[in-house]
């Protein structure tokens, strides 16, 4: 992709709408060879640029979904216990004895996601999302140093693997805890914003094939403006999505149908957003 534009276009075309900022940070992302932090509130679209952007270069997408507890063994690489004993117990048989030297080569590493994406043979490097980073403990980042900053990966038994060509990293986090800034100064950032309603709109119209365009405008009109009240878990756009193929598919073409208070669970998910946004639906007129 040669320039901004040339990504944007490319995007559109695999179904994901991206605003100048974020067209800009991926390409330069791409240009040059660096990871790419996204952040933003749930539901903004950042596990989605990923994939979109693996798409849109024809590329496997390597997915590493983040969790507390969150270990180097599932994220980089383990050696095969079960496959080392089993090479242990068939040299006994042959009256042989394993080294160290034996047991830890190529043939018992276990590549996981990053390891995978650093030893990717293919005609493209692969996109590897490392997703909701925020969800890991803070001394898992240090882990991904190396990675972040060298597209490399050193197992001390065997050596440093390099990517002959880097992969396409992006990294999501909801900020549900500030990262190091370690780990930011290792990657090019970009802050994705609630998209303005008329974007929305148009994200919901290639989502929801079949929607009324009134019920379209209205409705991300609608949770637009609910977003503003002190909501516990604020509508993203899955949840508008959501919504407007609810309403779609009861044949509501108006937020003053009666039916509109039974759909609300797909944009209001804890009790007290029930009743916030059910206040601020509009209603019938008499
Ligand atoms: N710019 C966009 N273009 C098209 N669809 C989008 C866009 N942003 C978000 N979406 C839709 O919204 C859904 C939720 O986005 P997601 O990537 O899961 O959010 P996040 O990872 O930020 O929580 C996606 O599945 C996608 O359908
Ligand atoms: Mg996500």
């Amino acid at each position: 992709m040669n320039d901004p534009d040339h990504v944007k276009s490319k995007l559109d075309a695999v179904g994901y709408l991206v605003d100048d900022g974020l067209a800009m940070a991926m390409f330069l992302a791409m240009r040059l060879g660096k990871p790419l932090l996204l952040e933003g509130e749930p539901g903004v679209g950042k596990t989605a640029a990923a994939r979109a952007l693996s798409m849109a270069l024809e590329t496997p997408l390597i997915r590493l979904q983040c969790y507390e507890g969150l270990t180097a063994g599932e994220a980089l690489y383990e050696w095969n216990y079960q496959r080392q004993l089993l090479a242990i117990r068939l040299a006994e048989s042959r009256h042989e004895t394993l080294t160290d030297a034996d047991l830890f080569t190529a043939e018992f590493l276990q590549d996981r996601p990053i390891l995978r994406a650093v030893r990717h043979q293919g005609p493209t490097p692969p996109v590897l999302l490392i997703d909701e980073i925020d969800r890991a403990d803070d001394e898992f980042e240090a882990l991904l140093f190396e990675f972040l900053g060298e597209a490399a990966i050193t197992v001390p038994e065997l050596g440093t693997f390099t990517a002959l060509r880097p992969p396409v990293v992006v990294l999501t986090s909801n900020r549900s805890r500030d990262l190091h800034d370690a780990l930011r100064r290792r990657c090019l950032y970009h802050w994705i914003e609630y998209p303005a309603p008329v974007r929305a709109a148009e994200i919901v119209r290639r989502s929801v094939p079949g929607a009324a365009e009134p019920l379209i405008r209205s409705a991300t009109e609608f949770v637009g403006r609910v977003r503003g009240l002190e909501l516990d878990k604020a509508p993203g756009l899955a949840e508008t999505i959501d919504w407007v193929s609810a309403l779609s598919a009861l044949g509501v073409a108006d937020l003053t149908d009666a039916a509109v208070t039974g759909t609300l669970g797909t944009i209001a998910k804890t009790p007290d957003d029930r009743v916030a946004v059910a206040s601020a639906v509009p209603q019938e007129n008499p």
